[in-house]
């Protein structure tokens, strides 16, 4: 065990340290929490730690691991921004019990499998997956990984990921984990941004340009519930209006809240669907949805 800080325990090399750690907890009936996170903690990260304390975790581990396998090629790998002493910091403050910062050869050992077997869902190629081909096969091998090691009893991902919060939910399903998913709101600076590690990439003029993603989302969503025309057409106009000022939209789309499925028709239903949206401002690329 590593001891770097005395308020916290750090596990950052052996694997076994960490699964005995859990299953004790979960010995002494304490519920894990888990948060796994790529690190460069901002507020987003930390509204996850108290969320899942609400959901009832009594002991909370924090993985940071920037993980290669969900970088494309010429994605932001390299320089994804690494701050871990600042971040462990912030997680003591949190009384945090334990941080887990595994290393490559632990999460892709050489015998390790390439790839989650589960049914191929569309979804996986579809909204980022198809602007980041590859980006999903990478998230749900570690999370799976990370899932099995640690075996938690709850696993908590931000409503910002929500792609990505949904295909882990499947894959969970799928393959009978016995962690509970949970998915905590998005956390926004002051003007609305919603936060993200990403955002410290914008420029100033970029930085103000980043805020019509959510402002679009919502007068849009007001527009679709509105309902005086076809949604789509609704969606078209934004995307040029958006293009027009200088975000360059890879998608804005609606779809159903529970699997992302596809909408024929808008129907005014509180809860039903989520408008999702991801943009390019020069190389940094953002996302954000609202639920509506
Ligand atoms: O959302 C993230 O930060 C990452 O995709 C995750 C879930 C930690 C997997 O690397």
């Amino acid at each position: 065990m590593n001891t770097r800080s005395n308020r916290i325990q750090i596990v950052s090399e052996n694997l076994s340290d960490i699964k005995v750690m859990a299953l004790s907890w979960k010995e002494k009936n304490e519920v894990v929490g888990f948060i796994p996170t790529m690190g460069n903690l901002h507020e987003g990260h930390l509204s996850l730690i108290r969320k899942i304390r609400d959901y009832g975790a009594t002991k909370t581990i924090v993985s940071i691991y920037v993980n290669p396998k969900q970088f494309g090629p010429g994605e932001d790998y390299a320089e994804y921004p690494r701050t871990p002493d600042e971040d462990i910091k912030l997680l003591e403050k949190l009384n945090v019990d334990c941080v887990f910062c595994p290393s490559d050869e632990e999460i892709y050992p050489p015998n390790a499998e390439s790839q989650v077997m589960i049914d191929n869902l569309s979804l996986m190629h579809e909204l980022c997956g198809k602007y980041r081909p590859g980006h999903f096969d990478g998230v749900l091998l570690v999370v799976n990984r990370l899932l099995n090691i640690i075996q938690p009893n709850i696993a908590i991902f931000g409503q910002k990921d929500y792609q990505q919060y949904v295909l882990i939910k499947n894959m969970v399903q799928q393959l009978f984990l016995s962690t509970e998913v949970l998915m905590a709101p998005i956390i926004r600076e002051n003007d609305g941004l919603a936060m993200s590690s990403r955002n410290s990439y914008l420029n100033s003029n970029q930085r103000s340009k980043a805020l019509h993603l959510y402002k679009s989302l919502i007068s849009t969503s007001r527009k679709i519930r509105e309902n005086k025309i076809d949604y789509k057409s609704i969606l078209q106009n934004e995307i040029e209006r958006l293009n027009k000022i200088g975000l360059s939209v890879d998608y804005l789309e609606l779809r159903t809240s529970n699997d992302l499925s596809s909408v024929k028709k808008y129907k005014k239903m509180n809860g039903k669907y989520v408008l999702l949206g991801a943009i390019k401002l020069g190389k940094t690329r953002l996302i954000d949805n609202i639920i509506l």
